[in-house]
């Protein structure tokens, strides 16, 4: 029987969970791949943590250099998180010949292209499924089942904090900061929340996402990003008046004009298959010219939805003979030749707070058309807002970024004393 020896770099909730399945399930993975997969040492200073999980203490390290050393650690998992000293750990176990597994989306979104060329180097895999999306093997599934396609676009929410607090905010009517505390409370928003309600999370699992799916380095520089801090309870009930469901989408396209990669608060259709998936929940929905629309959708963080990840890959480098690496060119900027599209098309939610006056709706809708923009649906809303304005709600047509833009402050300058835009949602279509 093939002996596979792991060593897991921080035992937190991850790694806790990556450490009890392993566990758990050895005899299993004995008989059904052939490989006896132990634990053979954890890097872990709390080490009354360690002792609690069952790790002998014989296995608890003190250094990465006593991993590293170890010749019966064939893979190290990496599951501390943050840059560093996560980057200098996985060099050093890759410089060693060791393979690593990691769930660190920030680390790999940032520097995969220099862990990847030290891992070719040392002919050493470098497995990541657990960076996006926890559980869902989205990874997987763009490198291994759907290389057949072309893919067109890849639409996902990739961040279970915000759209549990969106949910949230859709299902009671709370505000942004009541149900943030919520989340902080359940555990799934950390008490700084900024890298998830400020879409940074997401923007390194587009990144890492669309790199694969499109051929071609997406650094998560070139990502349009916009978080949730500025929605309202208001704009999420007006949305649901016309038929939508608000959501943070990472969306990816590869277009005829070039690459379109942004994360912001989106409007969906009601009846999307997106539009389902609520609280803690992830899901990607894949467009590809063969196969059409596929959706993955599953829990997108925890202990043992992240560890499943871990260990699929564990398993997959244990019984493959050649590591499988990066379909592009994994360098650190965007390709020259690649073309990024940033004023992007799509339809817009605007609401606009008015004086119920006469002249006010023309001159709103005289300046959308002077910039191109063609109206779908208009709503004037008869209750005052507590400053005696009125909301008026406008969905535009397909239309591009810049027009909306310039819309907003034509609208803001032109009538100032009548109306000025409150606030400006993409609409998927
Ligand atoms: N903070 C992430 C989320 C979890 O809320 O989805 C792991 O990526």
């Amino acid at each position: 029987m093939r002996k596979v020896g792991v060593a897991i770099l921080g035992l937190g909730v991850v790694g806790g969970g990556t450490y009890k399945i392993l566990t758990e399930h050895r005899e299993m993975y004995r008989k059904a791949y052939g490989a006896d997969i132990t634990v053979e040492a954890v890097l872990e200073l709390r080490k009354d943590r360690a002792l609690a999980l069952g790790v002998p203490e014989s296995r608890i390290a003190s250094s990465i250099a006593e991993i590293c050393s170890n010749p019966d650690v064939d893979i190290v998992v990496e599951v501390m998180g943050g840059v560093e000293p996560a980057k200098t750990f996985v060099l050093a176990a890759l410089n060693a010949g060791k393979s690593v597994v990691t769930s660190n989306k920030e680390m790999f979104c940032k520097y995969s292209y220099e862990l990847e060329r030290v891992a070719k180097h040392n002919r050493v895999g470098l497995y990541y499924e657990a960076t996006c999306v926890g559980g869902v093997p989205v990874i997987r599934a763009l490198l291994d089942n759907l290389q057949g396609n072309v893919i067109t676009s890849l639409v996902g929410i990739v961040n279970g904090t915000t759209n549990y607090i969106l949910s949230k905010m859709s299902g009671s009517g709370a505000d942004y900061s009541e149900a943030l505390k919520e989340a902080q409370r359940l555990g799934y928003a950390e008490a700084n929340p900024t890298a998830d309600v400020e879409g940074y999370d997401a923007t390194y699992k587009l990144s890492i996402l669309s790199s694969l799916a499109f051929h071609t380095k997406i650094p998560y520089t070139k990502i349009y990003r916009e978080g949730i801090t500025a929605v309202t309870p208001a704009d999420i009930a007006y949305g649901k008046q016309l038929g939508y469901c608000l959501k943070l989408l990472a969306i990816g396209k590869n277009t005829e004009r070039g690459i379109e990669v942004r994360v912001h608060p989106t409007f969906i259709r009601q009846n999307h298959p997106l539009a389902s998936v609520n609280d803690s929940y992830n899901a990607v929905y894949i467009t590809g010219d063969s196969v059409e629309d596929v959706m993955l959708y599953g829990r997108g963080a925890g202990a043992e939805p992240t560890g499943s990840a871990i260990v699929g890959d564990i398993i997959y480098c244990a019984t493959h003979l050649q590591h499988n690496y990066s379909t592009f060119d994994n360098t650190e900027k965007a390709s020259p030749s690649t073309k990024f599209v940033n004023n992007f098309e799509s339809a817009y939610y605007i609401r606009i707070s008015a004086e119920d006056k006469a002249g006010v709706l023309s001159k709103i809708t005289s300046i959308l058309s002077r910039n191109g923009i063609s109206v779908a649906q208009i709503i004037q809303e008869e209750d005052k807002d507590p400053d005696g304005k009125v909301p008026i709600i406008v969905v535009t047509h397909v239309t591009h970024e810049h027009n909306i833009n310039k819309a907003v402050q034509d609208i803001n300058a032109g009538t100032g004393d009548y109306a000025a835009v409150s606030s400006v949602i993409r609409v998927y279509d």
